[in-house]
């Protein structure tokens, strides 16, 4: 197997940062994408080996995400082709159809590292919030609900220095922040460390997937799935992910908050 390693979803929120950090120690990168040379498409199981031809290492983020339908199956069966290629594979936490992509994907290949990660920071900027951030108001199905937010940096130092290095074969590491936020609090640190009015008001599941009327239906479907099943509390406690692969302590919300400045 050569040093080769492809990173899928090349251009997303830790794909990009994966591959940089990569390349920079010397690690050749190839993109996974749909305007890839060779192209990846999980929709599209022609491109998947292809791409992973020559390849001896893989970082597998899926799109949109692992609560999608039939996500843990794809990812799955793109683990099958993969093995026993040296697999990284980006998980959500407290999330079922996260955890059985988990185990197939390590049914496929034991040594596989899972990154089971909390919620973004960075959902706040680089995603679906990132809008109403910058608008200065913030609706959302999240009220008294603590959720550890991890920063985007420490899960692509993580992924990149598990897919090169001995050690991490066959872990499992959960990544969270260091600190538990309500929503409430996670803007109100963005607005304090950006100097900007940021309101936020709690909505109630319903009326929050109604406001998204005009989405298509599966995007409505998995978002309410994701506000149910992944903020009920669950994941409402700290883990050591970042500790236990880096040996270091990970960064704060504050610390993200004010690279929004
Ligand atoms: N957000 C969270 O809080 C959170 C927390 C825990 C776990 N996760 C997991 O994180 C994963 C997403 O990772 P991310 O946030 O780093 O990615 P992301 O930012 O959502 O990735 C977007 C990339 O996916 C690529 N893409 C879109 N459709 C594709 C397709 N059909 N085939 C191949 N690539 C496609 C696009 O690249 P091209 O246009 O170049 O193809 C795009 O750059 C999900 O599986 C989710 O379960 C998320």
């Amino acid at each position: 197997m050569t040093n080769l390693t492809l990173v899928l979803g090349a251009g997303g929120k830790t794909g990009r940062r994966v591959a940089r950090r990569l390349r920079d120690g010397g690690v050749a990168v190839r993109a996974g994408s749909r305007s890839g040379t060779p192209r990846f498409d999980w929709t599209d199981r022609a491109t998947w080996a292809p791409a992973l031809d020559g390849a001896g290492a893989v970082y597998i983020s899926y799109f949109p995400d692992l609560a999608a339908p039939g996500a843990a199956e794809t990812v799955g069966a793109f683990a099958g082709l993969a093995a026993p290629r040296r697999l990284v594979l980006l998980s959500g936490r407290g999330e079922p159809e996260a955890q059985r992509a988990e185990r197939l994907v390590r049914d496929a290949s034991p040594d596989a590292t899972i990154v089971r990660c909390s919620w973004f920071a960075q959902n706040f900027s680089e995603s679906f919030l990132a809008e109403p951030v910058a608008a200065g108001a913030v609706y959302f199905a999240a009220d008294a609900v603590r959720e550890p937010f991890v920063d985007v940096e420490d899960v692509a130092d993580v992924a990149a220095a598990a897919l090169p290095e001995p050690g991490h074969e066959g872990r499992l590491y959960e990544l969270t922040g260091p600190r538990l936020l309500t929503f409430a609090e996670a803007v109100r640190e963005i607005a304090r460390a950006t100097g900007r009015e940021i309101g936020y008001t709690p909505v109630s599941v319903e009326d929050f997937t109604a406001a998204m009327d005009g989405e298509p239906e599966d995007v409505v479907a998995l978002v309410t799935y994701l506000v149910t099943e992944v903020l009920d509390g669950r994941n409402e406690r700290l883990a050591d992910g970042v500790r236990e692969a880096l040996g270091r302590e990970p960064r704060d919300f504050a610390e993200y908050a004010v690279t929004l400045r």
